[in-house]
């Protein structure tokens, strides 16, 4: 089984963007671990990373016929792409959002997703625990 990896704009700065908000790790410490952990899962990954929206539809529309399903962070596209939902929806593979901070408990414009309520499940507020408790739900799933 082969699953997507999606991580939206701004996040390859992480590690030096808002440490306080998003954690320490940089984009790379978050793909090792995730790696180690689809490693113990027995699946393979296919890791993107985009700043740009149609960047991310194309990539989503090519994967779709490699994977079974999507792990996507899509920042702050979150608030604000029909058409990344659109998308998602549209290649018909189960995707689960992912966020490292509480969302919930930000601002108010980072309380609203387009993607949640088509998602196959949404976690956040964990840190990188959360991208490797979304793999986790969505092989679960995809194996049921
Ligand atoms: C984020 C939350 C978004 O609101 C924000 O725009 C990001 C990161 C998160 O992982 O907490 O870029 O998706």
């Amino acid at each position: 089984m082969r699953v997507g990896v999606i991580h939206g704009p701004n996040l390859r700065l992480l590690g030096r963007r808002e440490p306080e908000i998003y954690g320490p790790d940089s984009l790379d410490d978050i793909n090792r671990l995730l790696q180690g952990r689809a490693d113990e899962l027995g699946i393979e990954l296919e890791i993107f990373q985009s700043n740009h929206e149609g960047e991310l539809l194309d990539h989503i529309e090519d994967a779709s016929a490699r994977v079974a399903g999507f792990v996507i962070n899509p920042g702050a596209f979150t608030h604000t792409s029909i058409a990344l939902r659109d998308a998602l929806v549209g290649v018909e593979r189960p995707f689960v959002e992912v966020h490292l901070s509480n969302t919930a408990g930000r601002e108010r414009f980072r309380r609203h997703s387009y993607l949640s309520p088509v998602a196959a499940g949404v976690v956040y507020g964990f840190g990188v625990q959360s991208y490797l408790l979304g793999l986790q739900g969505l092989v679960a799933r995809l194996r049921a």
